[in-house]
């Protein structure tokens, strides 16, 4: 299909992508068996008829289910490795991926467990051509203490996390509940990014620009309730790192065609396409692309001005962002 292959061979980056949510129900199985750890489920189809939500809690509830299976080093790797294989097979270049450690260490698995898993899995993916990042997620349903115990857990590793961001339950945890734990991270020189206005109102962004200090900005699709705001994300250049596929399954938007991608770029924002968490949307970052592309009617010019927006909106220095622009 021409459309496919156009986008297939436009160097592309992933920069919003939760690692835990990459995980296929097949895999789910196989690290069950292997770890010995009981499924609700009894069938691979059984698991994808529960992926049906209506809102980001419904499907927060599953996906925290999901990822108990993860337990050893070799899990997290293996994990990694096969949605950097996947993202290779789209064409893409680079990933900047989230990580969840409360979810993991809440219930025993320390904190070396799955970061070593995962950088094992990032040095993998540097044999195959594609760059990676790791990014530190803060569970906001959980408190302030909590966070802050994470980044001292993740201290021996914050030569090898660019950054931190901020995720989970959206409406009743506003940015400003991280202020403290953002501002040590930043005095620590790490990036900062957070999820904002994919179900949370106008002001969480604003509070993601000014009392966090985000460097990028995950959803945002809400943002453009407010002309303000929107104008401000356009005049400072922040980079929104949108989910179509996620933004259908998570009833953000009704329907692709009423997916704001279209208008985010009519206003001049930075806006980029990614998978969110692929195995439980269904499409990884190619299939986001195509199926909002489609949609939305995107030219090759818009198209063209995404995948590049994927590269210089990420945290890559100007040369290594330069073979792929
Ligand atoms: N929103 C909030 N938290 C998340 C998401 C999301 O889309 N995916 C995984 N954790
Ligand atoms: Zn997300």
């Amino acid at each position: 299909d021409p459309l496919s292959d156009f986008i297939r061979g436009l160097p592309k980056a992933e920069l919003h992508l939760h690692i835990e949510g990459s995980l296929e129900p097949e895999q789910m199985f196989e690290f069950a068996r292997r770890n010995r750890v009981a499924l609700p489920f009894r069938t691979v189809e059984e698991v994808r008829a529960a992926y049906a939500f209506t809102n980001l809690q419904d499907f927060l509830d599953i996906y925290y289910q999901g990822a108990q299976v993860l337990r050893t080093e070799e899990d997290f790797r293996d994990l990694a490795l096969a949605y950097f294989r996947r993202l290779a097979a789209d064409g893409g270049v680079h990933a900047e991926i989230f990580f969840d450690p409360q979810t993991h260490t809440d219930r025993g698995i320390p904190f070396q467990v799955v970061a070593d898993g995962l950088l094992a899995g990032m040095a993998a993916a540097d044999e195959l051509g594609i760059s990676s990042r790791l990014i530190l997620c803060f569970l906001r349903h959980q408190d302030e203490d909590a966070a802050f115990a994470t980044l001292r857990a993740a201290e021996p590793y914050l030569d090898r996390i660019t950054g931190v961001g901020l995720d989970s339950s959206e409406v009743g945890n506003p940015p400003s509940k991280f202020a403290r734990v953002f501002q040590a991270a930043r005095q620590r020189g790490l990036k900062l990014v957070a999820h904002a206005g994919e179900e949370g109102p106008p002001d969480y962004v604003w509070q993601a620009l000014d009392v966090l200090g985000v460097d990028r900005l995950d959803h945002g699709n809400r943002a453009l309730e407010d002309d303000a705001l929107a104008r401000r994300l356009a005049d400072q250049g922040t980079t929104l790192t949108v989910c179509p596929l996620s933004n259908l399954k998570l009833c953000v938007v009704p329907s692709l065609d009423a997916h704001p991608l279209g208008r985010m770029l009519d206003l001049g924002l930075r806006a980029t396409v990614n998978a969110d968490d692929p195995a439980y949307f269904g499409g990884y970052l190619l299939d986001n692309y195509v199926r909002v592309a489609a949609a939305l009617d995107l030219s090759r010019d818009q198209l063209v001005r995404l995948a590049r927006n994927s590269i210089t909106g990420s945290f890559l220095d100007g040369e290594a962002q330069a073979p792929h622009l």
